[in-house]
């Protein structure tokens, strides 16, 4: 008993003290609140101020030095504060650069410091940030800058703690040349100087929700906690795209507690965004890619104003627990779309991430499949793999089902409520889950793998599957027309909703003709689908079948959209055949300049 208590103490201590993709030292000393002052440049691609971090020495500790990440951050001074007010110049040493990591930056402190002040600035290729020319944007008059600072970037363009187990408040002045508009994770407020403005987050926040973008962006009200902000084209759009905003924060809010950050806004990037979307408190950043018109691509909001619980407020503390993240995103995800839009939409999408995950567990290596992994050495960027999600989501789905969605709901809820504002690791949460759920039914207890879950590769057996019967008849259709039973007008397209056509489409035999292809496209006219989640996957077959047709579109596709999840499967089927191989190459040199330094990552490794 006394053993296993000091165990469960040593594991809780080293959880909050070990985060192997950050040289900070937040065991000693620890960021409680960041002033940002920094100015825009979009001449020279750079940032440049100082930020003031306040200081909070861990109680019994006398840190002799303050240990920040950065990456390619050039430092121009450093100084020191034990008042809060009155600042010297303290010795700071920048260490030799790890390609991963970065560099640590090492602050000399004297005794009872309160703050530190950095004066820097960023460089052109900072990781965490993409400077766009006018004609990358949807509008092409103004320039256009947005950060993407998680897994590890917000280190390249702010010193700080790049931990998520350290969380601080903000303040920030940002200049940027009129008529700009500037944008944060944090309240906004407008200045009496042109062009500066005001921000602050009082919430508490890890360092990867730290974000910014810059453009010619305007906004337009949703609800009246939500918004859209866009470039004037795209605005009016996206806020019928997202009517249903407000009513999906309700519907989370009636499951799982209040929302606590005061308004949810979305912005909608330019087409570069190497993600779909990116959970920024107050702010989520998305790709213009879901505005299908129709609704059809909303399961990305629903994942990242669910983020506003699962991750922003409960968050993962180091890399390796990011299924704490992910996985309980998707389920909640999941939960919102049935809430607005349905039981069968929910388990379309259910079935569909089933299927994804089950596709790549053949191709990863088992050290790749579990849930609690290790990330030593290991980008965190390269960890973005269905089975934090998906695996993640069937996690909490079987325990769902095994303890019914009444008593499954509360613990979740008590789950946000008791860990609000904190940064959570696997060990923690597997100790409430036994304490709240496991500990009081042994029934449930033994029924839950708990330990395969978290620690083996692949599916634990018998777990429950959902089943869409919609996507079954889609198959159904697959088959039927692939087998030549069905024509090709005949399949009931009309009915079908963008999942129906995905699942028929990933339902067809790996290796159809280019026949087959033009067959499907004479009727339906995929290559020129308006719908990027349809489009892609269509151009990925096309290049399976040598669909000549559609190569130009998937060219234009291919230099015009940034979104890693997209590009990355189509070079790589390009790049299993020779004369596919020479075709990526000419398209990536088009593209390469466009792209974001994650998506160019990606490719430039698969290239090589
Ligand atoms: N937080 C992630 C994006 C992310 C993960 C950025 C890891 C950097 C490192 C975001 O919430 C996300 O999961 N986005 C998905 C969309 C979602 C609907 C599955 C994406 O971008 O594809
Ligand atoms: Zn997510």
């Amino acid at each position: 008993m006394l053993l296993n208590l000091i165990l469960v103490l040593l594991l809780l201590q080293q959880s909050v003290r070990h985060d192997p993709h950050s040289y900070s030292n937040p065991q000693q000393i620890r960021i409680e609140h960041t002033d940002l002052n920094l100015k825009v440049d979009f001449d020279k691609k750079q940032l440049h101020g100082h930020v003031t971090h306040k200081l909070k020495t861990v109680e019994g500790q006398s840190p002799t030095e303050l240990v920040l990440d950065t990456r390619r951050l050039n430092i121009e001074r450093c100084e020191v504060s034990t008042d809060g007010s009155n600042f010297t110049t303290a010795k700071h040493q920048l260490d030799k650069e790890d390609h991963i990591l970065g560099s640590a930056l090492r602050i000399a402190l004297p005794q009872n410091v309160q703050s530190v002040r950095i004066y820097y600035h960023t460089s052109p290729e900072a990781s965490g940030l993409q400077w766009l020319n006018p004609n990358q944007t949807a509008d092409k008059k103004h320039p256009f800058l947005f950060s993407q600072s998680q897994a590890i970037h917000a280190r390249s363009w702010i010193p700080t703690q790049d931990t998520p187990g350290v969380r601080f408040t903000y303040d920030a002045f940002i200049d940027v040349p009129a008529p700009l508009q500037p944008v944060m994770s944090a309240d906004r407020h407008e200045t009496k100087m042109l062009g500066r403005y005001r921000f602050n987050l009082e919430q508490p926040i890890p360092a990867y929700l730290l974000a910014l973008a810059v453009g010619d962006i305007h906004f337009q009200p949703i609800g009246k906690r939500t918004g859209i902000w866009a470039e004037p084209s795209v605005v009016a759009k996206a806020a019928k795209e997202f009517e249903d905003m407000e009513l999906m924060l309700e519907a989370v809010e009636s499951m799982y507690g209040p929302y606590r950050w005061g308004r949810y806004d979305v912005l909608i990037l330019p087409p570069s965004f190497p993600f779909g979307g990116m959970e920024n408190p107050r702010m989520t950043f998305a790709t213009p890619t879901v505005l299908a018109g129709d609704k059809s691509l909303v399961s990305l909001i629903a994942h990242e104003m669910a983020h506003s619980w699962s991750g922003n407020l409960v968050t993962n503390a180091t890399w390796s627990d990011f299924w704490l993240n992910e996985g309980f995103t998707v389920y909640l995800e999941r939960r919102i779309l049935e809430k607005v839009y349905g039981k069968e939409r929910a388990e379309m999408e259910a079935q569909i991430g089933r299927n994804i995950l089950e596709k790549s567990l053949k191709t990863m290596k088992p050290k790749e499949q579990l849930l609690y992994i290790d990330l030593k050495g290991i980008d965190p960027d390269d960890n973005v793999t269905d089975v934090p999600y998906e695996k993640g989501f069937l996690f909490l789905l079987h325990l769902e089902k095994l303890a019914g969605r009444e008593r499954f709901d509360a613990f979740l809820k008590g789950w946000f409520a008791s860990h609000a504002f904190q940064s959570v690791t696997t060990p923690i949460f597997v100790a409430y889950l036994k304490k709240e759920l496991l500990d009081k039914d042994a029934a449930l207890a033994n029924a839950f793998p708990l330990e395969e879950w978290i620690n083996k590769p692949g599916l634990p057996k018998d777990i429950p599957t959902v089943v869409s019967p919609a996507l079954g008849k889609a198959a159904g259709f697959a088959k039927g027309w692939s087998g030549n039973a069905v024509l090709a007008q005949d399949l009931p397209v009309k009915k079908w909703s963008t999942q129906e056509w995905l699942y028929f489409l990933r339902s067809l035999p790996e290796s159809l003709p280019a026949s087959k292809l033009k067959e499907l496209d004479d009727a339906h006219h995929l290559t020129q689908s308006g719908n990027n989640e349809i489009l892609a996957q269509w151009l990925e077959m096309a290049i399976r079948a040598n669909y000549e047709p559609a190569y130009p579109r998937m060219e234009t596709f291919l230099i015009s959209i940034g979104r890693r999840l997209y590009v990355k499967p189509l070079y790589e089927a390009l790049l299993k055949t020779p004369s596919g191989k020479e075709r990526a190459k000419a398209i990536y040199a088009k593209a390469r300049p466009g792209y974001h330094s994650i998506t160019s990552g990606t490719i430039d490794e698969m290239m090589k």
